[in-house]
């Protein structure tokens, strides 16, 4: 195993329900440590740019439209294996399809509202981190 950084968005509707301590509750027991973090609200440009891979995709504008809704909190996540085992933490992008006990199963309310984003691969993960975070606001354990 190794030790990876992933990067975790809470997005609007978790932020909106006052989620944030259940949500980092569940990501400190599962040991992925918190070691970067902060509250945004997204511009449209932020969130294309960030989004971007899906562009002309039939749900794009919606994404757009609700990950700009309020506020989203970005944090740097670091464990072992930490991107494969966020995404488990997580459950599947589509609720409907999450297993009993993930973060989407419990707090998502659609495809959408999905809760949680996390970096699918070590490369996104690298993209991503940049995107929000210079070195020097990162804190390794
Ligand atoms: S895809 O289409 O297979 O590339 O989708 P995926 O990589 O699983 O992630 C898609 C992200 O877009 C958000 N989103 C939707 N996905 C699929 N269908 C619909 N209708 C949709 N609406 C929004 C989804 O929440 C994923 O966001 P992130 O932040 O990456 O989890």
């Amino acid at each position: 195993m190794t030790k990876q950084q992933t990067l975790s968005i809470l997005k609007p509707n978790a932020v909106r329900k006052s989620l944030i301590g259940m949500i980092n509750l569940r990501l400190e027991q599962a040991r992925l440590n918190i070691v970067a973090m902060k509250m945004l609200h997204l511009t449209r440009e932020q969130a294309a740019g960030f989004y971007a891979e899906h562009e002309g995709k039939p749900f794009f504008e919606n994404l757009l439209k609700f990950m700009t809704s309020g506020p989203v909190v970005v944090q740097v996540l670091e464990g072992e294996d930490a991107i494969t085992r966020y995404r488990e933490v997580m459950g599947a992008t589509d609720p409907s399809k999450a297993l009993a006990g993930t973060i989407r199963y419990d707090f998502a309310d659609s495809v959408t509202e999905n809760a949680a984003h996390g970096s699918d691969s070590p490369e996104s993960a690298a993209r991503e981190i940049a995107y929000f975070f210079t070195p020097n606001e990162i804190f390794p354990k």
